[in-house]
């Protein structure tokens, strides 16, 4: 990770990656995002909500540069993506989108090519490689499986190996699109885990959820996308934005369900992010 040492420290006020403005959608089809504009801060989670179809998986294949906006920018340390090879090219290298589907981004026969694919294309030295490979799988519970084929693994095996891949890319931020569905409580917890051990090398992590427990429980901040804009703010003033919230199709995430029907109000300061915060409150 010496490489990102070197990397000029932009302003604190300019965002990691940004929309700007972002119009975006389909061929032959109406705009999915309508002049939306979210901020990745560096070290700020954000949770990305929303019904199905809303658009959150465009808006992270806009920030991914994986697809072009009609208009507006992605900006990365406040400077304007442009959709050539070269750029794009070193984009990806920064921020990794991990895809919804598993199936859509595996393609190697078993998982520990497919998790090197990566790093062996940035043309590291294969010690590095190896390394890398070695610390991803294992971050991910995946050490035991590493030779095994792709698809002879179950679903939240190769969900678990779509992030590993890139994992071991060492991205600045990771995208994930929605990478607990399908994922045991266990499985969860080891992904949750795998992610803050990464956060503490540096990595940003932003993801997309229908979860809304997970995201009350994990973020910083939370952006809700609703009728092609994006309502992005701290967390506490989105998840008790009752509102807001059903007109999105998602629910109030329980303890602020609970402590509403005792009558009590979230403390923005210090909301109740877990059930032992929950008990501490109400003993
Ligand atoms: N490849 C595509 N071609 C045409 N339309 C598309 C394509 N991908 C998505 N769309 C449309 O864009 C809209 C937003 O889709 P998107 O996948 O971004 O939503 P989402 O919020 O990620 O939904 P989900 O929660 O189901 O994953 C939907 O109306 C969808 O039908
Ligand atoms: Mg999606």
């Amino acid at each position: 990770m010496t490489h990102r040492l070197s990397r000029r420290e932009p302003s604190a006020s300019v965002p990691l990656l940004a929309a700007e403005g972002v119009h975006a959608g389909y061929p032959g089809g109406p705009d999915v995002l309508d002049c939306v504009s979210v901020e990745l801060r560096r070290g700020t989670r954000v949770a990305l909500l929303g019904a199905n179809g809303s658009g959150k998986t465009t808006l992270l294949r806009c920030l991914s540069g994986a697809h072009r906006p009609r208009t507006g920018d992605v900006l990365v340390d406040g400077v304007a993506l442009t959709h050539r090879s070269g750029p794009l090219r070193a984009h990806r290298q920064r921020v990794q989108l991990v895809l919804q589907d598993p199936d859509d981004q595996l393609f190697s026969a078993d998982v520990r090519q497919d998790v090197s694919f990566g790093p062996v294309n940035l043309g590291l030295p294969d010690d590095e490689v190896r390394e890398r490979v070695a610390s991803a799988l294992s971050a991910l519970g995946l050490a035991h499986v590493a030779d095994r084929a792709v698809h002879q693994l179950s679903y939240g095996q190769r969900k678990r190996v779509a992030v590993a891949g890139a994992v071991a890319m060492q991205p600045e931020v990771l995208l994930l699109d929605e990478p607990t569905a399908g994922l045991d409580p266990r499985g969860v917890a080891a992904m949750l885990a795998a992610l803050e051990r990464l956060e503490r090398s540096g990595t940003t992590v932003v993801m997309a959820t229908h979860d809304v427990d997970l995201a009350w429980s994990w973020a910083d901040e939370v952006a809700v996308v609703l009728d092609r804009v994006v309502h992005q703010d701290v967390l506490v003033k989105v998840l008790t934005d009752e509102a807001l919230l059903e007109a999105a199709g998602l629910a109030v995430p329980w303890p602020v369900a609970l402590l509403r029907r005792l009558g009590r109000e979230v403390d923005v300061a210090f909301p109740p992010r877990t059930a032992t915060d929950v008990a501490a409150l109400l003993g």
